[in-house]
C-alpha cells in the first residue's frame, strides 16, 4: 500500500528511548563483526557470530523465521542487491558485501547495514561504495518536520544517476518501530514536495541499493536472494532514523 494511503505511527518519547536501544545494538553488531569479514571467511560463518553475539546480548535476531527467512543477517556478496542468505561460500579478494542486521530489544527494532571490502577491490567498486554512502548522508542530512519523502528520493537519485549509477526500484525503505516493516514506503528515486510530509515522531529506515548498471533485480530460487539481472555489482548503506523537532535522529549510529 502506497505512503499516502496508510498513516504512519507519530511515535512519543518513550518510544525514542526504545530505538535508542535497539538502534545501538544493531550498530554494535556491525562494529563487532567487522574484524571477522576477511578473506576465507564463510558467510554463514559470520551468521553464526552474529546470531550469537545479538542472543548474547539478550536481543532476537529480526530475519531469523521472518516470512521464512532462514538466517539470522543478510549477507549480500557483489551483485546480489539486498537479503542475500549466509551459506558456505568463501570471501575472497576484490569482494565487496553487505551485512544487513536487523535486531529487536525489548520490542522495538534496529535496522542498519553497511558494505565491506576484501582488499584489495577495483577503484570503481570503492566509487559505487562512497557514493551509495554519501548518497544515505545527504538524504539523512534533508530528514526534518515538513521535509517530503520525495525531498529525499529526489536527493538520492540525482547524486547516484549524476555518477552514472542507477537506483533500484524494487526495494525501498520503511516504516519502523514495533514492526520490523510498517508504513511508509521510503523510495530512494522520486520528485521533490510529494509523498508524505515528515512529522516529529515517525520512524523509518533509509536504505539506497545502487547498481553499477542497470536497475533491473531478479530474485533467485531460494526466493530471496535479489541480484542485477545484467550481473554489475550493487551497494547498499542502510540506517534508522526518528525525525526530531528541528532534524533527525539517527538511531543506529554509533558516537565516535
Ligand atoms: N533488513 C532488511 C531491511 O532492511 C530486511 C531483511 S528481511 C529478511 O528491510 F527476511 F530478508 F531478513
Ligand atoms: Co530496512
Ligand atoms: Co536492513
Amino acid at each position: 500500500m502506497s505512503s499516502v494511503l496508510q498513516k504512519p505511527i507519530i511515535h512519543d518519547a518513550s518510544a525514542f528511548v526504545g530505538m535508542r536501544k535497539a538502534g545501538k545494538l544493531a550498530a554494535q553488531v556491525l562494529e563487532y563483526i567487522a574484524p571477522f569479514v576477511t578473506e576465507g571467511t564463510s558467510t554463514d560463518e559470520l551468521n553464526t557470530l552474529c546470531y550469537d553475539f545479538i542472543v548474547h546480548h539478550g536481543a532476537v535476531p529480526a530475519p531469523l523465521h521472518y516470512r521464512g527467512f532462514p538466517k539470522s543477517i543478510c549477507t549480500s556478496v557483489n551483485q546480489v542487491v539486498c537479503h542475500g542468505i549466509p551459506g558456505a561460500k568463501r570471501l575472497k579478494k576484490g569482494d565487496i558485501l553487505n551485512i544487513d542486521v536487523t535486531v529487536i530489544v525489548d520490542g522495538w527494532h534496529g535496522d542498519t547495514s553497511t558494505m565491506f571490502a576484501i582488499s584489495p577491490i577495483a577503484p570503481q567498486h570503492q566509487k559505487l561504495m562512497d557514493t551509495t554512502k554519501q548518497a544515505l548522508d545527504m538524504a539523512m542530512a534533508l530528514v526534518r518536520p515538513g521535509c517530503f519523502l520525495g525531498d529525499i528520493g529526489h536527493a538520492i537519485q540525482s547524486l547516484v544517476e549524476s555518477k552514472g549509477y542507477s537506483v533500484v526500484r524494487d526495494f525501498c525503505g520503511h516504516g519502523i518501530g514495533r514492526l520490523f516493516h510498517d508504513a511508509p514506503e521510503v523510495l530512494h528515486y522520486g520528485k521533490k514536495g510529494t509523498g508524505l510530509c515528515l512529522q516529529e515522531g515517525h520512524f523509518f529506515t533509509i536504505e539506497p541499493m545502487i547498481n553499477m548498471g542497470r536497475p533491473e533485480v531478479r530474485i533467485l530460487k531460494d526466493g530471496w536472494t535479489a541480484e542485477t539481472r545484467d550481473g554489475k555489482r550493487s551497494a547498499q548503506y542502510e540506517h534508522t532514523v526518528g525525525v526530531t523537532a528541528t532534524g533527525c535522529e539517527i538511531f543506529t549510529r554509533l558516537e565516535d
